[in-house]
């Protein structure tokens, strides 16, 4: 039986350099040795070519067709911008190949229960590339929280609030290319505040927005959960928030807990009360794991192994919770009457 995978990029830009690098450092891993960085392809075979040298991958290709083409490629991380994400996805279940594809894998519901269908038909593994459920750190404070350590768990404040100056050009600004700080960003804070919850259904939200060029460049959103919980967030393009610009805090009855670039984060503080104010706590612990290597080598670990143990959904990152992610993220866009070219008929 087949102890490894032969994994491929498809479309090698910023974020692929990351996942690329996690797939070597995941080598030196324990369960590493099932990864083999095997091929890269992209539109440009130069860029496929320089790619493949940089992080040691055996093959380059000029066009997607030849990965597709390609029998000893076992598994694809997708990477990239959202709106090729469903016509990649499909090509490569369709073509045999196992799936990683980057946040949101889906626009929308609709294209996601696409690509669940294919995997379901093709018994290929597929799942959203959601690094953050994954993150050793965030798994602690999960734990911190489980264990009543800040008490009943209240409120979830967290910003993921970027300045990237306007650039009708750049993914984030272009609608063709599902642009806007939501699908981008909002999505971590969305997935955030629903894992730190046991994935609670939300059962409203409220939200402001606002759009240029046709995509949300701020939004700032209000989440209640049917237990009770609230979570609010602010995800933006261009720009950043009062403070803390990729922070959270997780509020409880006795206590909070400070959290550091909340999506990848590797440094969390748990603060107690110790008076009827706020401001008077004591810092109690230090929660942080650092990443082994840039912390995507987790999702691309266990990713590996599902494939290895022949499933089709990761048990972590299940479809449901991906559904659950694009589901409010598609009503949330619905409220500001925000589509997609392809969405508008
Ligand atoms: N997990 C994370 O931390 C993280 C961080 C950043 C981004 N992401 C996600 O990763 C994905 C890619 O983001 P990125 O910033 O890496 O994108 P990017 O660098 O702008 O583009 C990545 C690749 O996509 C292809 N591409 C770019 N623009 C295209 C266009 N107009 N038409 C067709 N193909 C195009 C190109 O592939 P070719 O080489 O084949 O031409 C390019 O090399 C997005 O879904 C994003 O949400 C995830």
């Amino acid at each position: 039986m087949k102890d490894y995978i032969n994994w491929a990029i498809l479309a090698p830009g910023t974020i692929a350099n990351s996942m690329a690098a996690a797939m070597n450092g995941a080598k030196k891993m324990a369960g590493g040795k099932k990864v083999r960085t095997y091929a890269v392809a992209s539109r440009n075979f130069e860029r496929a070519k320089s790619f493949a040298s940089q992080y040691n991958f055996e093959k380059a290709f000029g066009s997607y067709e030849e990965l597709l083409d390609d029998k000893d490629v076992d598994a694809v991380y997708i990477a990239n911008p959202h709106a090729f994400h469903h016509d990649s996805v499909m090509q490569c279940l369709n073509a045999g190949k196992h799936v990683l594809c980057e946040k949101p894998a889906g626009c929308s519901v609709a294209q996601l229960e696409d690509m669940i269908t294919a995997a379901e038909k093709n018994s290929r593994f597929f799942m959203e590339a959601m690094w953050t459920a994954f993150n050793p750190t965030l798994a602690e404070i999960n734990g911190t929280i489980q264990g009543g350590k800040i008490g009943e768990l209240k409120h979830i404040d967290s910003r993921f609030c970027n300045r990237i100056p306007y650039d009708p050009k750049n993914r984030l600004y272009a609608p063709e290319l599902a642009g806007g700080a939501l699908l981008d960003l909002g999505i971590y804070n969305i997935y955030f505040s629903m894992m730190l919850n046991g994935f609670a259904k939300i059962t409203a939200h409220s939200s402001n927005v606002r759009l240029l060029n046709g995509v949300d460049v701020w939004n700032s959103v209000n989440l209640t959960f049917d237990n009770g919980v609230t979570a609010a967030f602010q995800s933006a393009a261009d720009m950043p928030s009062g403070s803390d610009t990729h922070d959270a805090i997780i509020f409880g009855t006795k206590g909070f807990i400070t959290v550091k670039n909340f999506f990848m984060t590797q440094y969390a503080e748990l603060h107690l009360y110790t008076g009827d104010s706020g401001n008077s706590n004591k810092k109690a612990a230090k929660i942080a794991v650092p990443f082994k290597t840039n912390g995507y080598e987790y999702e691309l670990i266990h990713a590996t192994e599902c494939i290895l143990e022949g499933k089709t959904e990761s048990p972590v990152h299940t479809w449901q919770k991906s559904r659950n992610l694009c589901d409010i993220m598609d009503s949330l866009r619905a409220d500001w009457q925000m589509k997609y070219p392809w969405e508008r008929s």
